[in-house]
């Protein structure tokens, strides 16, 4: 693929254009439907202009073939590159495309060269997948795991910050870290806790899954060593769409995760080898950067959360549920989670599904028992009272 010119053509872009502000338009799903999806969280519906912009692209391939129309076109993937780069407050330099934010994480877990006895910092409720892939290395290379336990449903962030902050020796080699976790919505205090890991020498890879295009932030402020997200859960975007960033003194010190190159080198195309791939979704990201609308994300992140207060007073005084929160109001976000007291998670969601066409997540980890909410851009004020009416009914 012709991507040689990729990298100049996003740094003029970014002096002509400067920074881009990511926002939302209201779109109704792209076709009619009486079913009420409250997971945007795991993998959402595409807006309804990334699914034509999908739609005529794949139009486009039946007409010549893949590889030439995604070479043609490869300005559209750059103009995604660019734009992310843009809206996180980083170079285009440091971010290459990827499948989803799995395949990102991984690409910085296995292009760590880590030596036996190095120590990988991780949390219980890191994503699942992440810590499986931190047990292999643990298998295979001999380093050290080192989890960090927390109450997500009931520890201050104080408490979670002193769980970090004892994790770390003179061995800690790399900090794997969430933003927002995916069980209950809980937002890590990520900022005090990688200021903790920059005083240990320790770089940080960041899980930002739940956190891209959902709550207001820039790397920069951040400042993690490395950035996984995707496309196609907050950001509305195609699935099967993700990112890596990586800080430019980094990117020559990560293997890339395919044969891009034989080497390691400061260049970060080294990281977006693609190959085959769904072209029509990489073509399409980009279009998420263009809709049209009067809502930035902290506005709509704002009616997320009003609507998830809303079904929170309403559960109230149910019984049968309790909110996975720690303290009072702390809706805080798009995502929230309920531990059922007495029902199984998948009858209860199944039940939501099949009587209402309410779809839910059944949570079920550890001791983390119940469902999840997480609401989209295009949840209202009556699907939340379908959603209360449905809950107490099956309750
Ligand atoms: C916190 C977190 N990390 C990683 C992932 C994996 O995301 P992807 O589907 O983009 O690989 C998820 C998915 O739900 C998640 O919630």
């Amino acid at each position: 693929m012709h991507r040689r010119s990729f990298i100049k053509y996003s740094t003029i872009l970014t002096s002509v254009l400067g920074s881009s502000k990511l926002i939302f338009a209201k779109n109704a799903l792209p076709l009619e439907s009486a079913i009420t999806n409250l997971d945007i969280a795991a993998t959402a519906v595409p807006c309804d202009e990334i699914m034509k912009e999908h739609d005529y692209w794949s139009r486009q391939i039946e007409k010549s073939s893949p590889y030439h129309v995604w070479n043609q076109n490869i300005k559209n993937a750059e103009l995604a590159n660019f734009r992310t780069a843009s809206q996180l407050n980083v170079t285009s330099e440091e971010i290459a495309l990827s499948r989803n934010t799995t395949e990102a994480i991984d690409t910085i877990l296995r292009g760590i060269e880590f030596q036996k006895g190095d120590e990988i910092i991780y949390c219980i409720y890191d994503y699942p997948f992440v810590q499986n892939t931190i047990r292999q290395l643990e298998k295979r290379y001999g380093i050290n795991p080192v989890p960090v336990y927390i109450n997500i449903n009931a520890d201050p962030d104080q408490t979670i910050i002193n769980a970090y902050k004892k994790a770390f020796s003179p061995k800690t080699k790399l900090l794997c870290l969430t933003h927002i976790l995916n069980w209950n919505g809980r937002k890590l205090p990520v900022e005090e806790i990688i200021a903790i890991a920059k005083r240990n020498n320790t770089k940080v890879l960041l899980d930002g899954a739940q956190s891209f295009a959902h709550i207001p932030f820039l790397l920069d402020d951040l400042d993690p060593d490395y950035f996984a997200a995707c496309y196609h859960k907050w950001f509305r975007g195609p699935l099967g769409t993700g990112f890596i960033h990586i800080k430019k003194d980094n990117v020559e010190k990560i293997w890339p995760l395919h044969g891009e190159n034989q080497k390691r080198s400061g260049n970060i195309e080294n990281f977006q080898h693609l190959s085959t791939l769904d072209f029509p979704a990489f073509l399409s990201i980009n279009k998420g950067f263009e809709w049209i609308s009067q809502h930035s994300i902290a506005a709509e992140l704002s009616r997320k959360k009003s609507l998830n207060q809303k079904i929170y007073d309403a559960f109230r005084n149910v019984n049968g549920i309790s909110p996975m929160i720690p303290g009072r109001n702390y809706v805080r976000n798009g995502i929230l989670s309920y531990s059922l007291l007495s029902e199984d998670p998948g009858k209860f969601v199944n039940r939501m599904y099949e009587e209402h066409k309410i779809i839910l997540k059944p949570i079920r980890y550890r001791t983390l028992n119940g469902f999840r909410i997480s609401i989209s851009d295009d949840i209202g004020e009556k699907d939340v009272e379908l959603l209360i009416d449905a809950v107490k009914k099956e309750l």
